[in-house]
Formats: structure tokens, C-alpha cells, sequence
């Protein structure tokens, strides 16, 4: 059993080494360190000496191609990838190349390396799209729900690629189904909601929850894009690290798309958040609001029955148990997450 976690240097990424290698499993890492603060979390986490690591980036083919031949891999993780909505809507280029064309090289990687690795994919969400023709209503404490699908959205529901970051990672979760269909590549895909945890270098643009707790420590103001009442289900990394591994081990997993959230019972709105940090932290949190972003969805829970019933995941942290540690994360290691992100 070896697995190479491709992305490795990040926040999901970190998670899944840890938890590998605390299993004394054989570990190899790919990243091209894109992300700011991923070489400091890799020595950071002391794992980087426990896995073999290369600086690749899943654009160049021939690299990639290369390494995959003189490897055998039980297992690749893919998630690595340009992870910001908004960052897509500035650089698209960037965006296509690192999740569209990098997941498309990883495939054709597998298949000429005649590999028999499964490939593990983290898709997202937004492959649903806005939402928008979906019926929600307000509620003034809790914040937008949904009307119909109170166990929230399942895998059949239709998918509607929006802004560049949805379509590019719409074009890898399609291209991972495909290659299972087409060149018996083992593939699963991971449509994950929200994710937070140990590890988060959330900013403005991305890792919201994390972002949250930097920003009210460091008594930031902090920007809400819309009302502030849109829902997201969130789900604790460690939950998301075990939903990996036991797909891995499940052939039923082969071929198939999975919703991947915290659910119903974890589901919170932004302006929630804020008030649960106001009284977890005794602070008064600075809040400004801006106009809603663009594909942004009023509402996401994810239904995670398929996941229960193929492999038996479900989410097992409560909400306030993971943002309990997540908070306690970033406090601990706040001087290093000020200095990486120059606040
Ligand atoms: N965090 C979330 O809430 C969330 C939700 C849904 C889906 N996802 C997906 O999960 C995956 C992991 O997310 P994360 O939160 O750990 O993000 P992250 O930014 O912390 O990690 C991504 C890693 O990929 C690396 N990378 C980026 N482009 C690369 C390239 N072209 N070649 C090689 N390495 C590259 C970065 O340096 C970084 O270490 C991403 O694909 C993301 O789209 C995340």
C-alpha cells in the first residue's frame, strides 16, 4: 500500500499525510508549493521528513509522467489545485490549467504509466452551480433553507457549471468518471461542501471559517459578501480524511460521485459564525457588508446518504466540537500564520 497524495502540502492535504503516516502507511507528496504558507506547513507539521516530496506541478505532463512510471502506487489522492471562486474569475487561465488540464494530466499519467493506482478526486460543490431555481426561505436566526430536499442535495441533482472555478472542476469530476468507464481507471469522486479545521491558512478568499477566526483575533474587519444569511454545511477535516479512506478501501466507491458534507446537522450562515465567535472568543467582531459574489449559493447542505450507504460515512464532529479545535489550531500557531500571510 502506497499512496501519493498530490497537493499534499496543503490544508486537506496535510490532514490526510498526518493521518497516513500516524498509520505508518508509505507516503509520497506532490505540490508545486503554490500556495503561500505550504513549504513553512510542510516543515511546520515535522511530516516532511516521513514521505518522499517533488516539486511538481500537474501541468507538466512529461514530469508527471515520469515519476508515475517508476512508482507503484496503491492510491493517489488528487488535491492539488487553484482552490478560490474568485481567483478563477481573475485568472481563468490559471485556473483551467491547474484543475481542469492538471486532473485530465493525472488521468492520462495513470493510464499510460498502465498504473493501477485508484484515484481519489476532490471535486466540490459548485458543480451544482447557484441553485437558484431551488426554493429557500429566510429564517431570521439560522438563515436561508432550502424548501424541498431537507435532507439536502444528493448526487442526482442536475449539475450547472458557473464561474470558471465551478467549470474546471466540473471538467475533472466529468473526465474521473470517464476514465473508469472508458480505461477501467478506478476513480471516486469527492463533490465536497465546506471544509475546516487544523491546518486551515484560511484567507478573505478562501477557508472562510479559519479566515474568521484570523481575522477576529487580529481584530481585522471582516468583508461579508451578501447578507450574510447563506448556509453552508460544514464538515471537520478529520471527517473528511476518514470519508477518503474508506472510500479507498471500498470497491462499491469505484466509478462513483459522492456528496461529501457536514449535513443538516451542521449546517451555519455567516452571520451565525460571527455570533458564535463574538461569544467563544469575548470579542466584538467588525463586520462590513459588500455585494453578493458572483455564483454564490444562497444555500448548499450536502445529503450524504450514498456515502452511508456504500462505505458507512457519515460525519461524526460536531460543529462546535470542530470549531472548538480549530480555533484552538489557530491560536496556537497564530504568530506563524501572521507572519506567512504578512498581517
Ligand atoms: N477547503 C475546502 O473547503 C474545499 C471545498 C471543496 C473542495 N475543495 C478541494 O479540495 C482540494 C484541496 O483543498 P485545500 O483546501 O486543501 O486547498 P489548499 O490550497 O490548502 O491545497 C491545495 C494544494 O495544491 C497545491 N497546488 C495548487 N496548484 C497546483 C499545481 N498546479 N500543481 C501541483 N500542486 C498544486 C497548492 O500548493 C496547495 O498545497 C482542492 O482541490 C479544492 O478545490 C476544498
Amino acid at each position: 500500500m502506497k499512496a501519493l497524495i498530490i497537493g499534499g502540502a496543503g490544508f486537506i492535504g496535510s490532514n490526510l499525510v498526518e493521518k497516513l503516516i500516524n498509520k505508518n502507511k508509505e507516503v509520497c507528496v506532490i505540490d508545486n508549493l503554490s500556495r503561500k504558507g505550504t513549504l513553512e506547513l510542510k516543515k511546520k507539521i515535522k511530516f516532511d521528513s516521513k514521505y518522499e516530496f517533488k516539486n511538481i506541478d500537474i501541468n507538466n505532463f512529461n514530469k508527471l509522467f515520469n515519476y508515475f512510471k517508476t512508482k507503484n502506487f496503491s492510491h493517489i489522492y488528487l488535491l492539488a489545485g487553484q482552490v478560490a471562486v474568485t481567483t478563477s474569475l481573475s485568472n481563468p487561465r490559471l485556473d483551467f490549467n491547474s484543475n481542469a488540464l492538471g486532473c485530465f494530466n493525472v488521468l492520462e499519467a495513470i493510464r499510460k504509466a498502465r498504473s493501477s493506482a485508484k484515484l481519489i478526486f476532490s471535486s466540490t460543490n459548485k458543480v451544482y452551480g447557484k441553485l437558484d431555481k431551488l426554493k429557500t426561505g429566510l429564517d431570521n436566526k439560522s438563515g436561508y433553507y432550502l424548501k424541498k430536499f431537507k435532507k439536502g442535495i444528493d448526487e442526482n441533482y442536475p449539475v450547472d457549471f458557473v464561474t470558471p472555478y465551478g467549470c474546471s472542476k466540473g471538467v475533472g469530476d466529468f473526465y474521473c468518471q470517464d476514465y473508469f468507464k472508458n480505461f477501467n481507471i478506478n476513480t471516486v469522486v469527492f463533490r465536497q461542501s465546506c471544509i475546516y479545521g487544523r491546518m486551515q491558512l484560511g484567507i478573505e478568499d478562501q477557508g472562510w471559517i479559519a479566515w474568521f477566526i484570523i481575522a477576529s483575533l487580529l481584530n481585522k474587519n471582516i468583508k461579508i459578501y451578501g447578507d450574510g444569511n447563506q448556509v453552508r454545511d460544514a464538515l471537520f477535516a478529520d471527517d473528511l480524511i476518514d470519508a477518503y479512506l474508506k472510500a479507498a478501501n471500498s470497491s462499491k466507491a469505484n466509478g462513483k460521485v459522492y456528496n461529501i458534507g457536514g449535513g443538516y446537522k451542521n449546517r451555519i450562515s455567516i452571520n451565525n459564525l460571527v455570533s458564535i465567535l463574538e461569544k467563544k472568543l469575548n470579542i466584538k467582531i467588525n463586520v462590513k457588508y459588500y455585494k453578493e459574489r458572483k455564483g454564490d449559493q444562497k444555500v448548499f447542505i450536502s445529503n450524504n446518504d450514498k456515502a452511508k450507504k456504500d462505505f458507512n460515512w457519515y460525519p461524526k464532529t460536531k460543529f462546535d466540537n470542530g470549531l472548538n479545535h480549530t480555533i484552538r489550531w489557530i491560536v496556537d500557531n497564530l504568530d506563524f500564520i501572521k507572519k506567512i500571510n504578512r498581517l
